[in-house]
């Protein structure tokens, strides 16, 4: 499989909108991803496998202490094959361009291909967070502490 990241352009907003539709549960209107790519676009970065857009992360930068991953997918045909270890590894160069001291995202307490997909990339769970999501379920923080480059 042929993988390049690329930055997010507008022109693949509707390819987004259906990955995240597809592979994450909460559901954000079309303009949440305009805004988050405003406000952090070298952050909002797109898994392409040939032409086909295959997966993407995204992000914001909380104060000036630490980035927050918002979304991170990965369409189901194009799952391991590095493509979210890639994404993972580009949004932390960005990271530490910013110079925060860590990236902190939430998780779904039940999603253990997630949970350990992050812990294997140097997350740890550091809070539970009851009735996170709009469905009632609980959510953990993880957080990764960036080693100053
Ligand atoms: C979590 C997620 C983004 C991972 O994406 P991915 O592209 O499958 O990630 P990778 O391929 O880099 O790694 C996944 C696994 O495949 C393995 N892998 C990577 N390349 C591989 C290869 N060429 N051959 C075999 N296995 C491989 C990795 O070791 C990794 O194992 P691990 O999870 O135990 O660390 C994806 O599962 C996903 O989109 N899940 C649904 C959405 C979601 O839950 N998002 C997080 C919300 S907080």
């Amino acid at each position: 499989m042929f993988v390049q990241f690329r930055l997010f352009n507008p022109s693949q907003l509707s390819d987004i909108i259906e990955i995240a539709r597809k592979n994450l549960t909460e559901r954000y209107n079309d303009f949440v991803y305009l805004d988050i790519q405003k406000s952090w676009p070298s952050a909002f970065i797109v898994g392409m496998s040939d032409q086909t857009i295959a997966g993407f992360i995204c992000g914001g930068i909380s104060g000036d202490k630490e980035a927050r991953i918002l979304m991170l997918a990965v369409d189901t045909p194009f799952r391991h094959n590095g493509i979210g270890s890639g994404l993972m590894s580009l949004f932390e160069q960005e990271a530490q361009k910013v110079k925060v001291g860590k990236i902190r995202l939430e998780v779904r307490t039940d999603n253990l291909e997630a949970i350990n997909f992050y812990k294997n990339h140097g997350f740890a769970v550091s809070n539970l967070l009851p009735s996170y999501y709009n469905d009632g379920s609980d959510a953990y923080t993880m957080e990764k502490i960036l080693v100053k480059t």
